[in-house]
């Protein structure tokens, strides 16, 4: 798992630790979604079952990873970058291509709860170029404001509204944002628990999270 787009100047930025690593899960979902759910594959039962845990997950990650970006970044970008018509303009396109993508995210479940198989491959590969367009997008012109553009005391307050937000869901976040990662990313990422969670990490979360059969 590496980080593509974000520029190298707020890569190792300790804000971003998973903004970064969820963008990454998610292209490599992505990656994984274009070589795997094929038509072929799921017209058998196994491998569809497989397909659709994938998806589930993706799909929940994409959701949770939107709400708190338009609960708790955007507001806060809103209101200290109020002067500014470029930084009003991005924030508009995270607003409109976020809710872009959710309708395709409904158009995907469609078509898998009904086998439309005519139809799968065309809106899979359209949510592809929209997730894809946007996590770029959002590296190269909303990260830049999230690391200058608001003040240290106001992050603390971000940082504790989404940790309550997403408390319940750490046991499916954790492992899956950390599938496919080198050691220095997962070390990373679980920077971000206290030590007792990194241990309820790697002797319940990852071992549960691996019982399930994706993609
Ligand atoms: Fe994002
Ligand atoms: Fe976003």
């Amino acid at each position: 798992m590496t980080t593509h787009s974000v520029s190298s100047r707020y890569v190792d930025n300790e804000r971003l630790i998973a903004l970064n690593a969820s963008h990454a899960a998610f292209r490599r979902d992505l990656a994984k979604m274009a070589r795997v759910a094929t038509v072929a594959n799921f017209r058998d039962p196994a491998h569809r079952r497989s397909i659709l845990n994938g998806w589930a997950v993706f799909k929940n990650q994409l959701e949770q990873h939107h709400s708190h970006e338009d609960r708790f970044l955007w507001p806060s970008l809103r209101r200290n970058m109020a002067g500014s018509d470029a930084a009003m303009s991005v924030l508009d396109d995270m607003d409109a291509e976020h809710a872009i993508i959710d309708p395709l995210l409904r158009s995907v479940d469609y078509a898998f709860d009904h086998h439309d198989t005519a139809d799968l491959p065309g809106v899979l590969d359209e949510l592809n170029t929209k997730v894809s367009h946007h996590l770029t997008h959002e590296e190269q012109d909303a990260i830049p404001m999230i690391v200058e553009a608001i003040p240290e005391k106001e992050w603390k307050k971000i940082v504790s509204g989404i940790t309550r937000a997403s408390m319940s869901g750490a046991p499916e976040f954790m492992p899956w944002v950390t599938e496919g990662a080198t050691d220095g990313e997962v070390k990373r990422v679980l920077s971000m628990l206290p030590p007792p969670a990194r241990l309820i990490y790697r002797r319940v979360w990852v071992p549960r999270y691996r019982k399930v059969s994706r993609w």
